[in-house]
């Protein structure tokens, strides 16, 4: 990618969000918008300079990892200043890309474009909306050529009733900009210092001034109010969601997808409905996931089924798995190869070796379970002792009888077995059954109580 200075906009108050979080922190698909253009300004170049003015602390606070040159616009006087207030940085031998903080969906392909298409002057991005209300008007001359941007405020019917829009993206040259912006007045409608009349000032030069007009206008029309950040929202699932199908990925639905984060898809894999995806997930071939699953920062390894209404959390399950229904897998969970985890179990911080079955209704905590471990119905780690965790560790083909209690800190053998019902406060030898259950007395022909 061509490398050029990138300058984005983030100092707007956002009143219409009606939010103390300044308007570039309100998440779209689990992350700030700020982040989203951050993200996809990197392919040009690894600093971005950013603009800030309201809640501007809070925004600096939120990217303290990133490599960000922060610029500070006290008041807010309009784009042009903006601008001005952002280009002490600035490599005057690249040109400047400059970014608004609100519009998070900007795709790097159409960035790409506009920077193609700058020839040392001014690239304009612009679209086309069937209600251009409230936008600056693209005014181009009988020959197509680009002359003026005239805020909606400031223009007369005739120019009101054009509907190629300016979206604020541009690309333009950094050693004029410098020397336009110092000619801007505010001398408009809105008293403020607006960076489009540097394309009058472009022209009046003689400078190349083009314009890419982006034919899909949601990517590039910005937030102002929770309505648009959730029309947002839907318009990135319904990009993510499709770019899984491209990949291979049967959808049953697509409106009840959701994704929240960076999903990799294997081939043939096969979601079903009301599934949340979120964070950083891998669906390895062939893997399905039944209905209303929630997986989060995860990775589910190939031939794998994940049944109905399970949760699984920063975890690691392996190939030609078993799990659910009404799973619950949380964070620290490592199930190897052909593991299988059935209904009304929770597992955490455990590691399943090959081929165990956890089948139902269990509690699996700061474990380690050797391979063809088999956990009866009912079985409790008890890790916890009201101050610390306790790690349990069973050895490979034991047998856990249902409703067992193993007491953490415990070790059971390879092959070791425990009854039924069994408390399990001491460790097993290998091949060695243990019980603890008492015997069973029976009392023949025993008079029940009566009222
Ligand atoms: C601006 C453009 C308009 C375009 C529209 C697209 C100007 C004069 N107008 O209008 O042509 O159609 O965006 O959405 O440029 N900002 C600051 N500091 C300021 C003012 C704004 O950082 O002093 C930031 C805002 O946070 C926002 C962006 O710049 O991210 C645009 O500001 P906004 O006030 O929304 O501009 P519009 O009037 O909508
Ligand atoms: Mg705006």
């Amino acid at each position: 990618m061509t490398e050029v200075n990138v300058l984005i906009l983030a100092a707007g108050k956002g009143s219409r969000m009606k939010s103390d979080l300044p308007k570039v922190l309100h998440p779209v698909a689990e992350k700030p918008m700020l982040g989203h253009v951050l993200d996809t300004a990197s392919a040009f170049n690894n600093v971005a300079n950013v603009v800030v003015g309201h809640g501007a602390s809070l925004v600096e606070e939120a990217f303290a990892d990133s490599e960000i040159n922060w610029h500070l616009q006290d008041q807010q006087l309009g784009t042009g200043h903006a601008v001005k207030c952002g280009t002490s940085e600035l490599e005057q031998s690249l040109p400047t890309l400059i970014l608004y903080g609100d519009v998070p969906c900007i795709p790097k392909e159409e960035l790409q474009s506009l920077i193609d298409i700058y020839d040392g002057g001014l690239a304009l991005m612009t679209t086309k909306l069937d209600n251009p209300t409230g936008y600056g008007r693209v005014i181009r001359e009988s020959s197509g050529q680009v002359v003026r941007i005239i805020e909606e405020k400031d223009a007369d019917d005739a120019e009101k009733a054009v509907d190629e829009i300016n979206t604020g993206i541009m690309v333009v040259n950094t050693h004029r900009l410098n020397e336009w912006l110092a000619a801007l007045s505010n001398n408009n409608a809105q008293g403020e210092y607006y960076l489009t009349d540097i394309v009058e000032m472009a022209v009046h030069e003689k400078r190349s001034v083009v314009a890419h007009c982006v034919a899909d206008a949601d990517c590039v029309t910005g937030v102002n109010d929770r309505i648009q950040q959730a029309e947002m929202e839907a318009y990135m699932r319904a990009k993510r969601v499709r770019e899984l199908m491209v990949q291979g990925c049967t959808v049953r639905d697509p409106m009840r997808l959701d994704i929240r984060g960076s999903v990799t898809v294997g081939r043939d894999v096969q979601i079903d409905v009301n599934v949340v995806l979120n964070g950083d997930v891998v669906l390895g071939d062939g893997v399905v996931i039944g209905p209303n699953c929630m997986i989060t920062d995860s990775v589910i390894s190939e031939g794998t089924t994940i049944e109905a209404n399970s949760i699984i959390d920063a975890s690691h399950v392996g190939k030609q798995a078993a799990i659910g229904p009404f799973a619950r897998i949380r964070p620290g969970t490592q199930l190897s190869d052909e593991t299988k985890v059935g209904n009304f179990v929770e597992t955490k911080n455990a590691s399943v070796g090959k081929g165990s079955k956890i089948n139902h209704l269990s509690y699996v905590g700061d474990a380690e379970l050797g391979e063809r471990v088999n956990v009866g119905a009912g079985t409790i780690t008890c890790n916890y002792d009201g101050a610390r965790k306790h790690k349990t560790t069973l050895g490979n083909d034991v047998f856990i009888g249902s409703n067992t209690s193993l007491v953490a800190p415990v070790t059971l053998g390879d092959k070791a077995t425990t009854g039924a019902g069994s408390t399990i406060s001491a460790d097993v030898d290998a091949d060695t059954l243990a019980v603890t259950r008492a015997k069973v007395r029976t009392v023949k022909d025993w008079p029940r109580p009566k009222k």
